[in-house]
């Protein structure tokens, strides 16, 4: 299985934690990628991409593109800002929109990973309105969601609970 990690935070914090956990326990072929560390703009909503398949703008989100062809699994892990995911990851899933047309992202494999400061259960719901849009219409399959509580940028790492829901994220994705 080939997988790629792509984080949506803009901090150091849980869920680079989470997923570089993730990163280390899983087999296979892996690349991690930190949205933060990327130059890549918004969608400018032309919808050339609609007839051509292919995004105008030449930036770095034409590498990370690539990259989402060649995994078998996507594992996106953003924290819970205002009820949906970070603008960062916002950001880059509008710029998957080249895939839509051309459903070169279909029955791909897809791990949701939200890290929120509040109760999980309130994550989980803003967690599966966020996301929905981009798993529907890129007919991606979803294996998994996952919700994590943590403010501060360490509590994940001080969490014993945490370890053993990485855990079960890392067999899930060996199993497949
Ligand atoms: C702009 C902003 C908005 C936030 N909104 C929410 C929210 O709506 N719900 C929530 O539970 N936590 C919210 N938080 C808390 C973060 O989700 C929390 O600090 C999380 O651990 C951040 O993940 P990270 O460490 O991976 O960056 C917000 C934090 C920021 C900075």
């Amino acid at each position: 299985m080939k997988c790629i990690l792509i984080s949506g935070s803009p901090r150091k914090g849980n869920t680079e934690f989470v997923l570089s956990e993730i990163f280390k326990g899983i087999k296979g072929e892996k690349e991690f990628v930190l949205l933060k560390e990327l130059k890549f703009n918004h969608c400018k909503g032309c919808c050339a991409c609609y007839k051509t398949g292919e995004c105008v703008i030449d930036d770095d989100m034409k590498l990370l593109f690539n990259k989402l062809l060649w995994a078998d699994v996507i594992i996106l892990g953003s924290p819970l800002y205002y009820g949906n995911v970070s603008g960062l990851t916002k950001q880059f899933i509008d710029r998957t929109i080249p895939a839509y047309e051309s459903k070169s992202l279909k029955d791909k494999y897809l791990i949701s990973i939200v890290v929120g400061g509040g109760k999980v259960t309130v994550t989980e719901k803003f967690h599966k309105q966020s996301i929905e849009g981009f798993i529907k219409f890129n007919l991606l399959n979803l294996i998994g969601l996952y919700n994590f509580e943590a403010f501060e940028d360490d509590d994940l790492k001080k969490d014993p609970n945490s370890k053993e829901q990485i855990n079960n994220i890392i067999k899930n994705i060996n199993s497949l």
